[in-house]
């Protein structure tokens, strides 16, 4: 059997509305290793899971997340662009996510989306519900703000930390390794096999970004990448049970 491990892109966003409860019970169901899912704030500083700064193109309404209270953000249909059959989910909480995997033992890997928007005490919020809920060994904090990342390590050098990249990268383990972050998130097309290999031969894990292709899953599960992130896991467990 390959090693490696399978995440869940938005949870099963393929299949279900990314970002919400069904597109992560469905990757449970079929058995993913991980979740990836997308973090912003709320006007009343409430960590809420959503892609984009704005509620626009996955709700019914319209605005930045940030002018919303959690009130207000839970009141919207975060379902019905994507089919009628999800119409009726909601944009869950950071908290409700955490409460859910007390129950299962799947791994979350949270992207910090402070990029283009700032939030006060951004990290320090989301390390606090992270340590309230003593899932610390279960989480993966990553973001393209490598700052950010920074800031993790400092608050609680426990948690896993890893840099996200759409980029060629020189030796990215070194400069992860001067960030404090301790995995490797790069986007697939412009990852190389051999790359992936001296990266974790130096105890990086690499956790690719994202694989839909078969072809391609294919691959990355033969020569042993480390994870694979996919908007499709059903597809990718499917594969690597026939490697
Ligand atoms: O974490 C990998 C991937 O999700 C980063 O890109 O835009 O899908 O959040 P994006
Ligand atoms: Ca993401």
């Amino acid at each position: 059997m390959k090693m490696t491990e399978i995440f869940a892109h938005r949870g099963s966003s393929g299949t279900f509305p990314e970002n919400t409860f069904a597109a992560f019970k469905e990757a449970e169901k079929v058995g993913s290793d991980g979740i990836e899912i997308d973090v912003h704030l709320t006007r009343d500083d409430e960590i809420v899971i959503i892609h984009d700064k704005t509620v626009d193109r996955t709700t019914n309404s319209t605005g930045l997340v940030r002018e919303y209270t959690l009130a207000e953000i839970k009141k919207l249909d975060a379902g019905s662009w994507f089919s009628v059959e999800n119409k009726g989910e909601k944009i869950p909480t950071l908290k409700e996510l955490l409460d859910w995997m007390q129950g299962n033992s799947i791994t979350l890997n949270i992207e910090l989306k402070n990029v283009t928007i700032q939030y006060p005490d951004f990290e320090k919020r989301i390390i606090n519900e992270i340590e309230e809920s003593g899932l610390e060994d279960r989480i993966i904090i990553s973001s393209f703000n490598h700052y950010a990342l920074k800031r993790v390590n400092e608050l609680n050098p426990k948690i896993e930390s890893a840099i996200l990249y759409a980029q060629q990268l020189f030796e990215p383990w070194n400069y992860a390794k001067k960030l404090g972050a301790r995995g490797l998130h790069p986007h697939d097309p412009k990852t190389d096999l051999e790359t992936i290999n001296i990266a974790q031969q130096n105890g990086f894990p690499v956790r690719i970004y994202t694989v839909n292709n078969e072809e391609r899953m294919k691959e990355l599960i033969d020569r042993g990448c480390s994870a694979i992130i996919s908007d499709y896991p059903e597809k990718a467990l499917r594969i690597k049970e026939t490697l």
